[in-house]
C-alpha cells in the first residue's frame, strides 16, 4: 500500500462571474464541486474530462494558488491553506507546477540559465553552489550547458518545456502538478516530454497530478485515472480498470471518441461542448447527456462509491447494479 501524500476532501470552488452587460446578473461557475480525492506517494494521479470541466481550477487549489469555497486539502497531514509563514516555504518547496504553456510562462528577459536558478537562489542554504546545482539540472532533463545562456524564443516548443520542467524539479519537489503539459507540442514532440517526465519520476521518486483532456495521454501516463465531468469526479480507478472496464456511461463516451488510426473506422464526433447543456440543479450532473440515462438519475445526485474492487463510479444505474 502507497502512502497518502495528499488528501483532497469535500473540495469546492465557486466564481462569481459577472454578467457583462447592462442588468445582466452575475453568474455562479460551480468549477469545483465536492471533490474527495487521494494522491498517493508515487504515483502519477491522471485527471481528464473536456475543456472547462475544472482540471485547472483543481490543480490550482492543491497548489494553493486558488482558495476553496469549501473543503480542505491536506499535504503530509497539515492543511494547506492553512500554513505558517515557515510551513508555507516548505510547502511551495515540495510542491510544483508545469504549465501548458512553456513560452506564457517564462520570462522572455531571462536565459535559460537564469530562470532555472530563480527557485534555487530562493530557497538556498549555499549560494554558491546555486551555478553548479542548475547546471545539474539542466543536464538532467536533457539541456546542455550552451543552452543556459539562451532566452526562451531561441528554444523549441519542446526544449521551452524541458526548461518549465527543470525549474519545476530544482527544489527537489515530491508533488508535481502538471497542468496539460504537452498539450502545447507538436505530436512528435509529446512523446519525449512524457518519456522525460515518466524517466523523472523514476530517478527521483516524483509524484504527479497529470491534468490532461486527452485520453491518449492519460493512459500512457497514469497508474490511476479520475474522470471528471462538470466539476465532480464521476470515475476513479486503476488505468487498466478504467480502460478495460470503463463503468461511468461518460467515460465510455470519452473511449468512443480516441481517434483510432484507422481512417475507414467508424467513431462519433468529438464530444459535444459544456456550454449546450446546462448542468442540471437536481440529480446526475451527466443525465442531460447520458445515452443510459432513465427516471431515476433525476431524483438525486450519485456519489462515488466502490463498484468493484479500488474502482469508483458516480452513477445511478451502477448503484442498482446495471
Ligand atoms: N478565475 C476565474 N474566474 C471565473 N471563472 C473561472 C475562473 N477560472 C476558471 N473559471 C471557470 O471555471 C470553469 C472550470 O475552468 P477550468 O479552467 O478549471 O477548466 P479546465 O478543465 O482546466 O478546462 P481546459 O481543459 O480548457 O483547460 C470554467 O467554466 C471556467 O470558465
Ligand atoms: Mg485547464
Amino acid at each position: 500500500m502507497r502512502d497518502v501524500l495528499m488528501e483532497i476532501r469535500g473540495l469546492s470552488k465557486t466564481f462569481h462571474v459577472s454578467g457583462g452587460g447592462l442588468g445582466r446578473r452575475a453568474r455562479e461557475v460551480r468549477a469545483v464541486r465536492d471533490v474527495t480525492l487521494s494522491i498517493l506517494a508515487g504515483e502519477t494521479l491522471g485527471l481528464v474530462g473536456e475543456s472547462g470541466c475544472g482540471k485547472s481550477t483543481l490543480g490550482r487549489l492543491c497548489l494553493a494558488l486558488e482558495k476553496p469555497t469549501s473543503g480542505e486539502v491536506r499535504f503530509e497531514g497539515r492543511n494547506i491553506f492553512d500554513l505558517t509563514n515557515l510551513e508555507r516555504k516548505a510547502f511551495r518547496q515540495a510542491v510544483q507546477l508545469v504549465f501548458q504553456d512553456p513560452y506564457a510562462s517564462l520570462n522572455p528577459r531571462r536565459t535559460a540559465g537564469q530562470t532555472v536558478m530563480e527557485p534555487l537562489w530562493l530557497h538556498a542554504s549555499d549560494p554558491g553552489q546555486v551555478p553548479e546545482e542548475a547546471r545539474s539540472v539542466m543536464r538532467t532533463v536533457g539541456l546542455s550547458e550552451e543552452h543556459a545562456q539562451r532566452y526562451p524564443h531561441e528554444f523549441s516548443g519542446g526544449q521551452r518545456q524541458r526548461i518549465g520542467i527543470a525549474r519545476a524539479i530544482a527544489l527537489k519537489p515530491k508533488l508535481i502538478v502538471a497542468d496539460e503539459p504537452v498539450s502545447a507540442l507538436d505530436v512528435s514532440i509529446q512523446a519525449q516530454i512524457l518519456n522525460l517526465m515518466k524517466k523523472l519520476q523514476r530517478d527521483f521518486g516524483l509524484t504527479y497530478l497529470f491534468i490532461t483532456h486527452d485520453f491518449s495521454v492519460v493512459r500512457y501516463m497514469s497508474d490511476r485515472i479520475a474522470v471528471m465531468y462538470l466539476g465532480r469526479i464521476v470515475e476513479l480507478g486503476s488505468n487498466e480498470a478504467i480502460f478495460a472496464n470503463p463503468l461511468h456511461p461518460y467515460t465510455r463516451l470519452l473511449h468512443q471518441a480516441i481517434p483510432v488510426p484507422d481512417p475507414r473506422a467508424k467513431r462519433p464526433g468529438p464530444l459535444a461542448v459544456i456550454d449546450d447543456h446546462p448542468a442540471p440543479e437536481e440529480g446526475c450532473l451527466f443525465y442531460p447527456r447520458c445515452p443510459e440515462r432513465f427516471d431515476r438519475c433525476r431524483e438525486r445526485r450519485p456519489e462515488l462509491f466502490e463498484r468493484e474492487t479500488d474502482h469508483r463510479v458516480a452513477c445511478i444505474r451502477r448503484e442498482e447494479g446495471l
